[in-house]
């Protein structure tokens, strides 16, 4: 059976102690972080980028999932895996044709990813399956945290899930938290992504673990 892996987005840190935060979310034991790059164009709102992306690998050996927001991820892509990115997604509504920057990513030995917005249709991304490490399905329009879960993603998760041409693995973005974290688990998501459900939380362990135990339920 899967298991289902929690991966806690920074955007939702305090950005005044990025360091410690990064200590203290590794020490609840998360295999990853999501790094969310915004660019004030694709979403309406900035966040970080290839420099804080950089020091952030520097403090770290937890895998990096890099989203990037942004209208122009080809000209970005290569950058951000010298940067030290794991795991590179972008978004399908800003590329024609999504497959030569993701076979670009895995050339480079990254994992690619593609993402689509909530009113993007799964049929858009079909094509680019074969190319695709994962697909992020996002469950609010990117751009801020704390926004409510929209349930049009767990109608993807499912398709995809149950698609046989689709192997990549399946992550959900946006409102996950300990009530809607079981349904994307069913639905078939195998990352899951949380901003303010793990760093708005006293206690990060806690949280971790009540959030793993809900998911894995
Ligand atoms: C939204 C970002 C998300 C965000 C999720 O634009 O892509 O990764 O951090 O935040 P929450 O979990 O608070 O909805
Ligand atoms: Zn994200």
């Amino acid at each position: 059976s899967r298991s289902p892996v929690l991966m806690p987005s920074l955007l939702a840190c305090d950005f005044a102690n990025l360091q410690q935060e990064i200590r203290d979310i590794e020490a609840t034991g998360v295999h990853g972080l999501h790094l969310d790059v915004m660019d004030g164009h694709f979403v309406p709102n900035l966040s970080f980028g290839l420099p804080v992306i950089e020091a952030i690998r520097a403090v770290t050996d937890l895998p990096l999932d890099v989203h990037l927001m942004i209208d122009n991820p080809a000209e970005y892509a290569a950058r951000y895996r010298d940067a030290g990115a794991d795991c590179i997604t972008v978004h399908a509504e800003v590329l024609d044709d999504p497959r030569p920057l993701l076979d670009e990513i895995r050339e480079s030995g990254a994992m690619a990813g593609l993402s689509l917005n909530p009113p993007t249709p799964l049929e858009t991304i079909l094509p680019a399956l074969p190319h695709c490490d994962l697909v992020l399905v996002m469950s609010v329009m990117p751009g801020f945290g704390g926004q409510e879960f929209d349930p049009v993603a767990l109608e993807k998760l499912s398709r995809l899930r149950d698609d046989p041409a689709c192997d990549a693995l399946l992550e959900v973005d946006g409102g996950v938290n300990p009530s809607t974290i079981a349904d994307c688990v069913r639905a078939g998501a195998d990352l899951l992504v949380a901003g303010t459900a793990v760093f708005g939380a006293d206690d990060y362990q806690q949280r971790v673990d009540s959030l793993n135990q809900l998911a894995r339920s």
